[in-house]
């Protein structure tokens, strides 16, 4: 009997290990030989632990199995045809949330091992990689590039002009350098594709490296997340081995390490996470010049997110045009988002850029967990915009976003519903930027800490129109005066609530002008 059980640390987390060996002790007692496959996860986090067998070639799915369920299971398991038991859920393929996907990064997602090329290679990884090393780096760096792939982080950048730049670039060494530090609150994509497909991300940088000629690569990830190191590292030495990395058969070398940052937020920023990778405490750097001119050790380096990197290898094996014949505008390709907070039916949803907020929030994430109204969703991270019921109107689109003072960033969703008071998570995003802030210019490090202090002041009903223009003039200061994002897009989320919930701070909506 071959069954499959996730091993990514949410599921760990919900009982998957003890699942796992309270199935092997119910096998062993039976004399039944038990495979237990550990695979990735779906991301379909309200059904996990998520049990899968095959019948007939289909994946069947128990959902939220627990160690007590064990015996029970088995049972259903080893009678003929689709298990009979009231955690079963029928094909998993069919479930609506799923359905309604287009994975492409997550096409492998809960079907193979984490570090086995075997399973990589069955469910169509590696054929990027093989493609490319048939072209020239110029025709891969073009590929990229009418593909229509734009940075994954959140700012959305062409990537293909970023891998043009550094391919121009003149110098003896150049680097590649995947940004792992996964800081966003409410965000998790990352790390599935390091915990779950690591040979996708490794895969995407060794052709970043063909095409950009770089020699060495690194993998910045934080260090809350052991597991995807482990696995990173477990996966990186299968690569060895394989001869993707190292020295390959045409003579061409790339070398990858796992860095592991220290818990700055700040790291997630590329310049401070360069100087981490220095072995220099983060800070940012002032940009001109930017990395792709001169990055790590002053050198050409190609500094992606991992959703950027791990977008590549699909894009090589499929053709830019199949990429960017998805989306919608200049946003093309899919956007993995991660659908979290108060929220009933929580996880991943890769989707093609074009639905509605509401379309993934009310119907594919069926509204709160609570069941109160869902008042507004943060998007992209602690420092995205607070975006009302009224606007979920709003295609998921960065162009779209952006025309309403929002932004989609790295895909991150955070729900909330009627009882959150925005006024105090406005305050929230003035005190995280001043924990967060490296403290290298004055907007940032002291503003954030004045912007909590005129919160508390509107707050509590003290000369309120005087704090309400000093906080819009905060605001301003942070947004055109700040040396990065941190403190750039803090106002995001301070004057969208704001802006939409006024009555959140005690004030009428002319009030809060
Ligand atoms: P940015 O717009 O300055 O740069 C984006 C990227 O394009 C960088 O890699 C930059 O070096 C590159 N670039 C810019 N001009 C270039 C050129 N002419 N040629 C080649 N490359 C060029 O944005 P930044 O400050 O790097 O990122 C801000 C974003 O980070 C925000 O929009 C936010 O969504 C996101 N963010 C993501 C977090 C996460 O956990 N994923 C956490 C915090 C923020
Ligand atoms: Fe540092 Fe904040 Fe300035 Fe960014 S905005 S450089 S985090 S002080």
């Amino acid at each position: 009997l071959t069954l499959y059980l996730p091993q990514d640390s949410v599921v760990v987390a919900m009982g998957a290990d003890a699942v796992a060996d309270a199935l092997q002790v119910a096998a062993a007692t039976r004399g039944v030989a038990l495979e237990l496959r550990r695979t990735s996860s779906r991301g379909l986090f309200w059904l996990e632990p998520l049990l899968e067998v095959e019948v007939a070639g289909v994946r069947h799915g128990l959902a939220a199995v627990q160690a007590a369920d064990a015996d029970s299971v088995l049972t259903a398991l080893l009678a003929a045809g689709a298990p009979m038991h009231p955690k079963a859920i029928g094909p998993v393929a069919e479930i609506p949330q799923l359905k309604r996907q287009q994975r492409q990064i997550f096409s492998r997602a809960g079907l193979t091992r984490p570090v086995s090329l075997d399973d990589y290679q069955a469910h169509g990884g590696g054929r990027g990689l093989q493609r490319a090393r048939t072209l020239s780096a110029a025709a891969v760096v073009e590929e990229v590039l009418q593909s229509g792939l734009r940075g994954r982080g959140g700012a959305a950048f062409p990537a293909g002009i970023k891998w043009r730049t550094v391919q121009q670039a003149q110098s003896a060494s150049k680097y590649v350098v995947c940004n792992a530090d996964e800081g966003d609150s409410g965000t998790f994509a990352d790390r599935m594709v390091m915990e779950g497909d690591p040979l996708l991300l490794i895969e995407g940088m060794k052709i970043a490296a063909l095409a950009v000629g770089a020699t060495q690569g690194y993998i910045y990830v934080r260090s809350e997340y052991p597991q995807a190191v482990a696995t990173l590292r477990a996966a990186i030495a299968a690569a060895e081995a394989a001869g993707w990395l190292g020295e390959d058969a045409s003579g061409q070398t790339f070398h990858l390490e796992v860095r592991v940052g220290a818990g700055a937020y700040i790291c997630g920023e590329e310049t401070a996470m360069l100087e981490s990778i220095e072995g220099k405490r983060g800070t940012v750097r002032a940009k001109p010049p930017i990395p792709a001119l001169a990055g790590l050790f002053g050198q050409p380096t190609l500094v992606h997110n991992v959703l950027s990197f791990a977008a590549v290898p699909g894009i090589l094996a499929d053709g830019a045009a199949t990429y960017q014949a998805m989306g919608m505008g200049r946003s093309r390709g899919t956007l993995p988002f991660q659908l979290a907070g108060n929220v009933r039916f929580g996880g991943l949803y890769e989707l093609a850029f074009g639905p509605t907020l509401h379309e993934l929030v009310n119907e594919l994430g069926g509204g709160t967990r609570s069941g109160r109204p869902v008042k507004a969703a943060q998007v992209g991270g602690p420092l995205g915009a607070w975006v009302p019921l009224s606007d979920f109107d709003l295609p998921l689109d960065y162009e779209a976003f952006a025309a309403r003072q929002a932004m989609l960033g790295h895909g991150g969703v955070v729900v909330a519903d009627d009882s959150v008071n925005l006024g105090q998570m406005a305050r929230f995003a003035m005190a995280f930027c001043a924990e967060e802030s490296c403290g290298k210019c004055t907007p940032c490090r002291i503003g954030s800490t004045r912007g909590v202090e005129v919160i508390d002041r509107i707050l509590h009903k003290q000369d309120t129109h005087a704090n309400v223009a000093l906080l819009h003039d905060l605001c301003d200061t942070l947004l055109h005066g700040s040396l990065c994002a941190l403190g750039g897009m803090t106002p995001y989320p301070v004057q969208s609530a704001l802006r939409h919930f006024p009555q959140d701070f005690g004030l009428t909506p002319e009030e809060a002008q």
